[in-house]
């Protein structure tokens, strides 16, 4: 019986992480994204205004996964890999498929 319950709790564990992406810090990357996204992302921009809300967490997953080059230029490419998780961290957290999205 306890063989099963360690097993389970492991298991949850695993599932729960698999999807997620962890590690990077939202409060930074919150920051981040005003300084590395907004100049080009804003109202009245070809890029047009931008927030965490406007994709789901797989969604952000194709845009910060850099091998998939997905976004025009080399603005994820030129981030620091510790600047790219935090930014990623924060859109992800409060992506459109969240409790608890943000515009
Ligand atoms: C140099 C200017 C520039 C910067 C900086 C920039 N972007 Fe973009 N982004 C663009 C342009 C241009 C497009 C393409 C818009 C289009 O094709 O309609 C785009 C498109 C996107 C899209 C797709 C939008 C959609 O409606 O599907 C996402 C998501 C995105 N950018 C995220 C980001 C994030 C996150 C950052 C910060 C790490 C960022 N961008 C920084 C210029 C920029």
């Amino acid at each position: 019986m306890k063989r099963v319950v360690v097993s389970l709790i492991i298991f949850t564990f695993v599932a729960s992480t698999a999807f997620a992406i962890s590690g990077g810090n939202p409060y930074k990357g919150r920051v981040l994204f005003k300084k590395s996204c907004v100049p080009c992302h804003k109202m009245g921009t070809e890029a047009g205004t931008l927030s965490p809300s406007d994709k789901t967490m797989a969604q952000w997953d194709r845009y910060f996964n850099v091998k998939k080059r997905k976004h025009p230029g080399s603005v994820f490419v030129d981030l620091s890999q510790k600047d790219r998780l935090d930014i990623w961290q924060f859109v992800y957290d409060f992506a459109a498929d969240t409790d608890h999205p943000q515009t």
